[in-house]
């Protein structure tokens, strides 16, 4: 399938693969977009992303299906990534039935290879893709003396390696279309640190913030905005691991007093890939019902 519709900053589209970027490091010789051609893209795109394509790792279950489908309410055409193509066709389908238009993508977000050759197919079919959510994720509970060397080595893989590995995977061509938008999933653990230890995770959380920062600096110039979000705790498969006495005393810090929704999630993150957040770089917005205030 191939989107109608590109983005107002697109330049020119080769449908070359993410290996054969320019090697530039900031558009120099490219005019900035007007302040007006600004106004103008935020007036007709205000909150739709008809005609984008995005593509959301870890979108089988939790927050990432939350997240395909919201996008794909708003427009989008979905490229639903998991582990295994089984539940990532699935949501696709459910996507589908509902009017929205999506396709599953299986690929491992922690190998290089896999990400790269899956970024390669998928813009020799579609042309270009505007929309990247890294989402994908694992969780471990335990203290700190529990981390061992292959269970930092496996969290800091999943999470902060595959979010770098789909963002190198997509910047080149967004680049070229000097269009983008890139949401990093981290975590109010990455901001404030997690009472129950899990430092491998809170690790990964917190340099996914810096990766958001470094890159968003990177690829602003680019017309590529860079964010991340960072929900509080969130009722999911990934949470119902966690102990009923551990979700009791975390829901007592929380102000809201209760646990966040996928969907609020999903609708913070679908704003900040919107040409609403047009001005936001490098943010990473707390979704946490007050429960850490930066
Ligand atoms: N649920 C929460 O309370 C919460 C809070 C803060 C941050 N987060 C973050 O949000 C994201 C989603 O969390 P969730 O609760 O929906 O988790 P989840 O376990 O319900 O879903 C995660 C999905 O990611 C997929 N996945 C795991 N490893 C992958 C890999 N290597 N490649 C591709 N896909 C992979 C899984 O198969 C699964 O479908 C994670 O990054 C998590 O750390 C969750």
């Amino acid at each position: 399938m191939r989107l109608s519709g590109k983005p107002p900053f697109c330049g020119s589209e080769d449908g070359r693969g993410p290996d054969v970027a320019p090697q530039q490091s900031r558009p120099v010789s490219k005019p900035q977009p007007t302040l007006s051609s600004i106004r103008r893209q935020m007036a007709s795109n205000a909150q739709s992303l008809s005609g984008k394509l995005a593509v959301v790792t870890g979108a089988a279950r939790g927050l990432g299906k939350a997240i395909a489908k919201e996008l794909a309410d708003r427009g989008a055409h979905v490229v639903v990534n998991d582990l295994t193509l089984g539940p990532a066709s699935s949501v696709a389908e459910a996507i589908r039935e509902q009017g929205g238009s999506a396709t599953p993508v299986a690929f491992d977000v922690a190998d290089t290879s896999q990400v790269d050759e899956s970024i390669r197919t998928l813009l020799l079919e579609h042309d270009s893709i505007q929309i990247l959510v890294n989402n994908a994720g694992i969780g471990d509970f335990v203290t700190f003396p529990e981390i061992d060397s292959d269970r930092w080595d496996r969290m800091i893989d999943i999470h902060l390696k595959g979010s770098f590995n789909c963002c190198k995977a997509v910047l080149p061509t967004m680049q070229r279309q000097r269009y983008g938008k890139i949401v990093n999933v981290s975590s109010v653990a990455g901001k404030r640190g997690d009472f129950g230890g899990n430092a491998h995770y809170t690790a990964a959380k917190a340099g996914i913030i810096g990766l958001t920062k470094s890159l968003a600096r990177y690829a602003a110039p680019f017309g590529i905005n860079v964010n991340s979000v960072a929900p509080g705790l969130v009722e999911t498969d990934l949470t119902s691991e966690m102990s009923a006495e551990w979700k009791e005393t975390t829901i007592a810090r929380i102000p809201a007093g209760r646990l966040g929704l996928p969907e609020e999630i999903a609708r913070a993150t679908a704003f900040l890939v919107s040409d609403d957040a047009s001005y936001i770089i490098g943010e990473t917005l707390s979704v946490n019902g007050g429960s850490y205030m930066d």
